[in-house]
């Protein structure tokens, strides 16, 4: 019997795919640079289902039934090169490599292109869930051509997570689409993370709850519209306490926030693709402001405003308040996030269902919410949405969010606690929704001090004003 697929990396993230597979009935082929782990694989989990080991790279192509379907889960960058280079020669028409790791799109863009001249099918993966998702049921973003979908996608929606019954899982587009999409997951990811970090921060900092009363608070949230893994994960890190000191763990922890890179890639290529995605980008500016070390030592004592915490009304509303803070500025988030991936497939040519997006990222990986059904519906009721603040329940929830939203930004400018994260997207709402824009002025020095020239509202045309002259006269440029 021949292997439907095979697993190539065998690290934790490949063992816990390929055990999945293979707990779905899938045949499994094995392979793995050291021959050690394929063998403990074999051995620990063997009982699982059907593995085939292979201890070389011709016969673990050998072990597989056509087309050829090999997923590499190995670190990204040159080692998923040398894999593709291993085994691409012994391939044949029509099979299929599949890149599971994070890679960046434009690395799968250009492995994909590369393969196609060969004849091969290349598919860069999206994956989320971290090491339980891969074995119990991720999100899969696959791109590449619909023809490898055909024989892949079974395979990849069988061991997806499920929600009502529908998998997690689904072809995001040619190429780099998926890989495109998890990168703006992971985006999306971070700008979370640090808006829920923001919340904590400002209720313990201005109405002076302890980490395991905000953890209470956290899963209340969790009952709600904020229902997501990540609300509940921070609910459960809130309430450790450090068993050695006797602390909450969050304040023995280094408060240095590190990154493997997925988040910097959204932003550069935000910039690169002109998308505000300023939420992703100081949630990645934060986590880089946490790590300058030298820097924070430097700046400790700075002065800042004396701290009259919260008392009265505005401490008894204030967690809801933040509550509402919280909600608004997520949804700016995903809307900045999801105008990202609009603008990736107009540039790359992907034809991306933003819907069907939201819906795989219900359950699996790490941004996965109930909120992600509400950002489905916003696409079905109008698919060309321009951004998902306009579409009507989120417009609704925004507004009525906003009073409690300027107010807990108003309390932690007066107090001093930084909220990157919140400010930043209640910024990217009001100048959204402004009739007039200081753009203009900005658009005047830029004609004044190098004649870049500017569009009138009142008739077609560019047109430049010559500053020096005394009558300052404008022409057509
Ligand atoms: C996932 C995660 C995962 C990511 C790290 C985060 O979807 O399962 O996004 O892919 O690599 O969890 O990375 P940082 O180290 O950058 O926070």
């Amino acid at each position: 019997k021949k292997a439907s697929i095979g697993v190539t990396g065998l690290a934790v993230m490949g063992r816990n795919l390929a055990r999945n597979l293979a707990r779905h009935g899938h045949t499994v082929a094995l392979h793995n640079r050291s021959a050690e782990r394929t063998r403990k694989l074999v051995e620990e989990f063997g009982d699982e289902g059907e593995f085939i080991p292979a201890y070389s790279a011709q016969e673990f192509v050998d072990a597989l039934q056509r087309p050829r379907q090999i997923v590499i889960m190995v670190k990204a960058g040159e080692p998923t090169d040398a894999v593709i280079e291993e085994f691409a020669p012994l391939l044949e028409q029509g099979d299929v490599l599949i890149d599971a790791g994070n890679a960046h799109f434009a690395d799968t863009r250009r492995r994909e292109k590369a393969l196609r001249e060969r004849g091969l099918h290349f598919v860069g993966s999206g994956v989320s869930g971290g090491e339980e998702g891969a074995l119990h049921g991720p999100s899969i973003m696959p791109g590449g051509s619909k023809e490898s979908y055909e024989s892949l996608g079974p395979l990849f929606e069988d061991i997806s997570a499920k929600v009502d019954g529908e998998p997690c899982c689904t072809h995001i587009g040619a190429d780099g689409a998926g890989h495109f999409v998890k990168m703006v997951h992971n985006g999306i990811e971070y700008a979370d993370m640090q808006l829920i970090a923001e919340s904590f921060d400002l209720l313990r900092g201005a109405a002076g709850y302890a980490p395991a009363e905000i953890a209470e608070v956290f899963k209340t949230w969790n009952t709600g519209r904020l229902d997501s893994y990540l609300i509940e994960i921070t609910s459960e890190v809130l309430k450790h306490v450090d068993a050695g000191s006797g602390k909450p763990f969050v304040d023995v922890v280094e408060d240095a926030a590190e990154q493997k890179g997925t988040g910097r890639w959204t932003v550069q290529i935000g910039l690169d693709l002109g998308v505000p995605i300023s939420g992703i980008a100081e949630a990645v500016f934060a986590r880089s402001l946490s790590g300058s070390k030298p820097l924070r030592e430097a700046a400790r004592g700075l002065g800042g405003p004396s701290r009259a915490p919260l008392n009265g009304a505005a401490l008894q509303t204030f967690a809801d308040d933040v509550e509402q803070a919280l909600y608004a500025s997520k949804v700016v988030a995903y809307a900045q996030g999801f105008n990202q991936i609009q603008a990736g497939a107009a540039e790359y040519g992907w034809d991306i269902d933003l819907g069907r997006v939201a819906s795989i990222w219900r359950g699996g990986c790490i941004i996965r919410a109930k909120f992600l059904n509400d950002i489905t519906s916003a696409y079905a009721e109008e698919p060309g949405l321009p951004t998902l603040l306009t579409s009507g329940g989120f417009r609704k929830a925004v507004e009525d969010a906003q009073d409690s939203w300027r107010s807990v930004i108003s309390t932690a400018v007066r107090l001093g606690i930084p909220t990157p994260g919140f400010s930043t997207a209640l910024a990217y709402y009001d100048g959204l929704r402004a009739d007039r824009l200081p753009a203009a002025l900005v658009q005047g020095q830029r004609d004044f001090f190098g004649a870049h020239t500017y569009r009138r509202v009142d008739r077609p045309g560019s047109f430049h004003t010559l500053w020096a002259a005394t009558d300052h006269s404008e022409v057509d440029a």
